[in-house]
């Protein structure tokens, strides 16, 4: 992907059962394809959107509805290749719409690499609310814990 394209040319569409192969090859490149695992029992693809370019899955993100206002990210990745052009972004944005559709009102999410608990803080409104010992290796590999981070979806969609 070259810096002339754009995140104009991505498709975000809900993951459908054919697009799983591509699915577990991005989630690969960031060493966040083991499920079913202790970490990630299931990936409910009914609750996943894929970024899609020329018709190859180059993105996903996914969430799960906790309860009557309160859900919880999946996992999300981009293709290397593919990231700092906004397809990012794109996904997180997509799901925090339909939860925000959904009633939900707060969003939490478990990250592990520091530039991308800083892209979520910048970004989307989040903030830090504690942190957990891993259960097994899952994601960046020097990064022993999650950082739980929340975000306010009524306040999200007003900005
Ligand atoms: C986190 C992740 C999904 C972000 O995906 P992405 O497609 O790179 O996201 P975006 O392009 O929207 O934003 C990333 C950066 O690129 C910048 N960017 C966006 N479009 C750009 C463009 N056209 N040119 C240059 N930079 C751009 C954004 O501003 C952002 O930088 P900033 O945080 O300094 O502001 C991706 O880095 C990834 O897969 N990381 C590994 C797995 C991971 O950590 N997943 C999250 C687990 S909770």
């Amino acid at each position: 992907m070259t810096s002339s394209d754009s995140a104009n040319a991505v498709l975000i569409e809900p993951a459908a059962q054919a697009d799983w192969p591509g699915i577990l090859a991005v989630l690969e490149t960031a060493n966040m394809h083991h499920i079913p695992s202790p970490e990630v029992p299931e990936f409910d693809l009914a609750c996943a959107f894929v970024a899609r370019l020329d018709g190859r899955v180059v993105g996903v993100a996914g969430y799960k509805v906790l309860s009557a206002d309160r859900a919880k990210t999946t996992l999300l990745a981009v293709l290397p290749e593919a990231r700092r052009h906004g397809i990012g972004r794109l996904l997180q944005e997509k799901r925090m719409d339909v939860l925000c559709g959904m009633g939900i009102k707060t969003l939490s999410t478990n990250s592990d690499r520091p530039e991308t608990i800083a892209w979520y803080e910048k970004h989307f409104g989040y903030v830090r609310v504690g942190s957990l010992p891993k259960l097994h290796p899952f994601g960046h590999e020097g990064i022993a814990e999650w950082t739980t981070l929340e975000t306010d979806l009524t306040r999200w969609r007003k900005v």
